[in-house]
């Protein structure tokens, strides 16, 4: 059966497990809250925390708990026929995330998320192909995730790591990118959409870029993943990240798109059981393909249930989730001003749905922990993007991010609570 009659296969199975995903009368969610068990259950609950992990749909516990109930058996070790089942099952997922981001399945490594991903990369990749003195680049916008484990190949290979500007907007500086590629770096290692400011970098051109200068690139695509298509052939990265958590889907289950023709020249990164073709005391033959980079026994129902995110978002649609983000975006971005000293932090020119903020006189940190009081969830602090607070001179921000199940309404109760919040911190 070729990869495509597989894939029809399985959404044929599985089209028939997604419940027309339908909205309540005069709400503005894109998925109405019911379709969220925790949220269903705290009705009181604003949750405007997506960008950190997003909420599950009922439609992906289920599917966790069908497997646990009546599938479960480990993958590719057992002969009998639960094994199989789940190790055919397990594959699809392969697959499924595969076509999610216009790779070939052969092209997909599952890792526990996309910080495991990056680490990947920079140990299997770095430590195999680059010398003493080589150039890294990154960005003022990165995760850490992006950052410190290039700053630990660094030390393991006494290499040069040098981070890509960016401007009074918070956008990529373009030209100053073009001078640090005339330092010839190995790889460049950028967001597609940064995670605390949202800035959607221009991904196709940065790309291009490096590779007229002779770099790979490595792009962390873990927050841009829930909000725009990935697909990674016209974009033409030689590596992608993406993590399950953030896509609706559960955690520790995270993928890695490596390009056809690196993976080959890649040694594993962690060795045991699973990544082999055969073992003796001196020696091991490793498995090829991805599975050279999966040893142990890997997360079983978080990849099952991640086909299950993947079919959800789909379903919904991209077109569909950046129109109710523009809204919301236009909505938060139009009522956040009204509270005094609330300083929106920078005016990318393309930005997913997160804003992040700051208010004359009251710490981040402060402001999280009163909203949350009042049934808010946001994020406060410098969120894993230090190099990016330093640099606008920020200890931290609050941080608000939409996900398809987020009203104008929680964008009202948040600027209300916002308002008490400032009256009694005043
Ligand atoms: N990376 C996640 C965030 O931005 C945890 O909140």
């Amino acid at each position: 059966m070729t990869d495509d009659e597989k894939l029809r296969r399985w959404f044929r199975q599985m089209s028939s497990s997604i419940p027309i995903l339908k909205r309540n009368p005069g709400d503005d969610a894109l998925v109405g809250r019911e379709q969220f068990p925790l949220l269903r259950s705290n009705p009181g609950l604003v949750y405007l925390d997506s960008a950190s992990s997003a909420q599950k749909p009922g439609l992906v516990i289920d599917r966790l708990t069908r497997f646990y109930s009546g599938e479960y058996a480990n993958i590719h070790r057992g002969l009998y026929p639960l094994s199989e089942a789940a190790s055919e099952a397990y594959e699809q997922a392969r697959l499924r995330l595969a076509r999610f981001l216009g790779a070939d399945q052969d092209e997909i490594i599952f890792t526990h998320n996309a910080t495991e991903a990056v680490n990947l990369v920079a140990h299997a990749w770095g430590d195999g192909n680059l010398r003493p003195g080589d150039l890294i680049l990154t960005s003022l916008l990165e995760h850490h995730a992006n950052i410190v484990p290039w700053q630990l190949l660094k030390e393991r290979k006494r290499l040069r790591l040098a981070a890509i500007p960016i401007d009074g907007k918070g956008d990529i500086d373009l030209a100053r990118y073009e001078m640090l590629l005339s330092r010839e770096p190995k790889i460049v290692c950028i967001t597609a959409a940064a995670n605390t400011i949202g800035t959607v970098t221009p991904l196709q051109t940065i790309i291009a870029m490096a590779h007229r200068a002779g770099a790979l690139v490595m792009v962390d695509a873990a927050q841009a993943a829930p909000h725009f298509a990935l697909d990674v052939k016209p974009l033409d990265c030689d590596f992608l990240a993406v993590t399950g958590h953030k896509l609706y889907g559960p955690d520790g289950i995270g993928g890695l798109y490596v390009k056809a023709g690196l993976l080959d020249k890649m040694p594993p990164f962690m060795g045991g059981g699973g990544m082999i073709r055969s073992v003796s005391i001196e020696h091991t033959e490793f498995a090829d393909g991805p599975r050279r980079f999966e040893a142990g026994t890997p997360a079983i129902g978080a990849a099952l249930a991640l086909t299950t995110a993947l079919d959800f978002i789909e379903a919904i649609g991209f077109e569909a989730i950046a129109a109710h983000e523009t809204a919301l975006l236009a909505h938060a971005m139009a009522r956040l001003p009204e509270i005094a000293g609330l300083k929106i932090i920078g005016a990318p020119v393309s930005r997913i749905g997160i804003i992040s903020f700051t208010i004359d006189g009251l710490h981040p940190h402060d402001i999280g922990t009163l909203l949350g009081e009042s049934g808010i969830c946001l994020r406060a602090g410098h969120h894993c993007a230090q190099p990016l607070m330093e640099h606008l001179g920020l200890s931290g921000t609050a941080r608000i991010s939409f996900g398809v199940h987020n009203t104008r309404d929680d964008v009202d109760r948040l600027v209300d609570s916002l308002a008490r919040v400032r009256q009694m911190l005043r």
